[in-house]
């Protein structure tokens, strides 16, 4: 298993029980020791060596705040949260034991079902919401918070801020489900355990109430006793070995990102559970440098960023949206039928009341990009333009010039830069690369390799229309099914 985050950890499991011996790769650490200050996770406020993936100053997704960068040196690290840059994106995902799951606001959506064709046509609906999107939330441990301690918790105040703009201005307002414990972040409000959600940790992990993967599918697979994980190892190649199975090739790394030992080892059957990312950029250059010599030619297609698009609003003063903010949303504004985007209510976890309201917007963005193997650079290049994210600023703007209209309010200019209203630079939900029913069959098998499954968010073709790892759950939890009956 190439990866160890939603898609990796549900195969694994999954396999496990069926009675398959499972190793697990990864390219990340395991997140299971503390540091010098006692704490696994660094604070989103105060970033430090565990923060960021081999990099030697920051790459803050808000990277400015009153137009004052906020950016800073550190330590190169094999740190939890990577920002590639892709050309005309950064692509911010997780590093280490659980993947995504370590980083992300556990934002656990279900689709609406009238927006699952366009996500995954070639799949049944029916199937998923009978079956597998239930199976995947009761995995995830998805929980949604309690309305009545809503109305009154003052980390809320600036959900509460953003549901009366959207009411006024005619948009519905919905809460989010979210992996968080949220007994656990009323304990935090009340002063009774030691605080996370509300101390301003999410980005670089949270060191108490999220369930993270390591808390559900993980530790339920690693109770199978047939799975085991080697953090700090990455897969540099697949190949089909002499004897049948693969030959898979792994650089053991060491925390400064160094290749200490390069091991080479066979499996019988090898899944790639990357990430959209790091299967595509697999994929991509196994199939142009020959080792996969029969992968199609959709392999590295399908690419995109789920329309994500950020922004913020300058609120009145009478309209404060709180100092303490938890770090974990419970709610959007939904405007995808009439405008194609759905806004979270985010939260500005700075500490200090900033009168801002934050929004992160999925949109439904049409471009799509490729993977191409750069054999000049010995790299796979991604085609996204900048300027693609015009669509996804369109659809951001039905909502939010009309709440602006009707408060008489305006963007904030300070969060991206000096002057710059949207935050387009990024994702956090890249999608596709290795699209289900074109790269590989209906259920993941990778065309022209028998033995070779993809089971992550390379699968799916660049938009969920909502945070995608519900889906990547519940699409592997499908997969794997089938997988398991027919083929072992
Ligand atoms: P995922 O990326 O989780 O796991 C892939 C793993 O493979 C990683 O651990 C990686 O290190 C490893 N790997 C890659 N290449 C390798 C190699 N060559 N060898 C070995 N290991 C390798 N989604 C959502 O639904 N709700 C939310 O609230 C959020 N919020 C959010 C915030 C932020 C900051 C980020 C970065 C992302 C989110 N997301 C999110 C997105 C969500 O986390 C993401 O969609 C899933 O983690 C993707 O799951 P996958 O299984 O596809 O890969």
């Amino acid at each position: 298993m190439i990866g160890t985050g939603y898609g990796g950890a549900v195969a694994a499991l999954r396999l496990a029980q069926a009675g398959v011996d499972v190793h697990m790769v990864e390219m990340g650490m395991a997140w299971d020791t503390p540091g010098s200050d006692g704490k696994i996770f660094a604070n989103t406020r105060t970033p430090d060596y565990r923060s960021y993936w081999l990099r030697t100053r920051t790459k803050q997704p808000l990277s400015n705040f009153l137009g004052f960068p906020l950016d800073k040196d550190v330590p190169r690290y094999t740190g939890i949260l990577d920002a590639e840059e892709m050309g005309g994106i950064i692509v911010y995902q997780g590093r280490g034991v659980g993947g995504g799951s370590l980083v992300n606001g556990g934002m656990a959506v279900t689709p609406k079902r009238e927006n699952f064709a366009a996500v995954l046509p070639s799949v049944a609906a029916a199937e998923m919401y009978d079956v597998y999107y239930p199976r995947a939330n009761a995995g995830l441990g998805v929980g949604t918070v309690d309305p009545d301690w809503f109305e009154t918790a003052a980390c809320y105040q600036y959900a509460r801020v953003g549901r009366k703009h959207a009411q006024r201005s005619g948009f519905p307002f919905v809460f989010v489900p979210d992996v968080y414990d949220w007994d656990y972040m009323e304990q935090e409000a009340a002063g009774t355990v030691p605080k996370s959600a509300l101390d301003g940790e999410i980005l670089y992990g949270n060191n108490h109430g999220k369930k993270s993967l390591q808390k559900t599918y993980l530790a339920r697979a690693a109770a199978t006793g047939r799975v085991s994980v080697s953090p700090l190892h990455k897969v540099t190649s697949v190949a089909p070995a002499a004897g049948g199975g693969y030959t898979v090739v792994i650089d053991q790394l060491d925390t400064g990102g160094n290749t200490t030992t390069t091991k080479t080892v066979t499996a019988d059957r090898v899944f790639f559970a990357a990430g959209s990312v790091g299967t595509s950029k697999l994929l991509v250059k196994l199939k142009a440098t020959g080792a996969l010599p029969n992968l199609n030619s959709e392999v590295g297609k399908g690419w995109g960023e789920n329309g994500n698009v950020m922004c913020g609003r300058a609120n009145h003063l009478w309209d404060p949206t709180g100092a303490v903010q938890s770090s974990i949303p419970c709610s959007g504004i939904d405007n995808w039928a009439a405008g194609g985007a759905f806004a979270e209510v985010a939260p500005l976890p700075t500490g200090i009341e900033t009168f801002a309201s934050f929004y992160l917007s999925i949109t439904k963005n049409p471009h799509r990009a490729q993977f191409t193997w750069n054999a000049a650079a010995g790299k796979v290049d991604l085609n996204w333009q900048t300027a693609w994210k015009q669509p996804s600023i369109d659809m951001a703007k039905t909502i939010f010039d009309k709440i602006n209209a009707k408060e008489g309010t305006i963007y904030r200019t300070d969060l991206f830069g000096t002057y710059k209203i949207w935050g387009d630079h990024l994702t956090y939900h890249p999608l596709g690369g290795a699209v289900l029913n074109k790269a590989t069959d209906n259920y993941g098998r990778l065309h022209g390799h028998p033995g070779l499954y993809v089971i992550d968010g390379a699968l799916i073709p660049g938009n969920a229309s909502v945070n995608p790892f519900v889906t990547i759950t519940a699409l592997a939890e499908r997969n794997i099914e089938t997988i398991i009956a027919t083929d072992l």
